[in-house]
């Protein structure tokens, strides 16, 4: 039986709606790789790698390309942030659902990645997230899941 599409919720229907079709996107802190599915499986991006620091999430992403039967499309790597990434293989880079600290630290080992359309959705230190990291977005938005708001910021790189 064909599986059934994955669906986002608002928070990463949000990131996933200022990918853009032509980008290469590295998804750091994959997790589940709900986003690398949902962008996989409907076309939305031209490739999609999803990393993770940790064996247990990577595990689990790999739980959820299987069950999209989307084996050998979506590579996962272990590694904190871009760490060993060559800059050249990416247009577009999402870090959602960590810490505000946690994604900044990430950016700071890999300040290669400000050159690329960066999506982020900080959990925490949200309101200074911006100035804290020294740029302006080209747009912030916001998405609602029932009474939990979450602020998805998007940088303008080179690409
Ligand atoms: C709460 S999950 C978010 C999953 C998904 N991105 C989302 O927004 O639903 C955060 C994930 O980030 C991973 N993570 C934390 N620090 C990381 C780092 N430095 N590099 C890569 N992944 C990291 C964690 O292991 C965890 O799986």
């Amino acid at each position: 039986m064909t599986p059934r599409p994955l669906c986002l919720t608002p928070r990463l229907l949000a990131v996933a709606s200022f990918i853009r079709p032509t980008d290469r996107v590295l998804d750091i802190g994959a997790d589940h790789a709900r986003l690398p599915v949902y962008l996989t499986e409907r076309g939305l991006c031209a490739a999609v790698t999803a990393t993770d620091i940790a064996e247990g999430p990577l595990a689990r992403a790999a739980r959820t390309i299987r069950a999209h039967r989307l084996e050998g499309r979506i590579p996962l790597l272990l590694r904190d942030g871009a760490e060993g990434l060559d800059p050249a293989d990416y247009d577009a880079v999402t870090i959602a659902g960590m810490g505000g600290d946690a994604i900044l630290s990430i950016l700071k080992k890999s300040p290669w990645l400000w050159d690329k359309r960066l999506i982020l959705q900080p959990q925490t230190r949200v309101r200074d997230f911006a100035d804290r990291a020294g740029r302006t977005p080209a747009w912030q938005v916001t998405a609602s899941e029932g009474r939990r708001q979450y602020t998805i910021f998007v940088f303008e790189g080179a690409v």
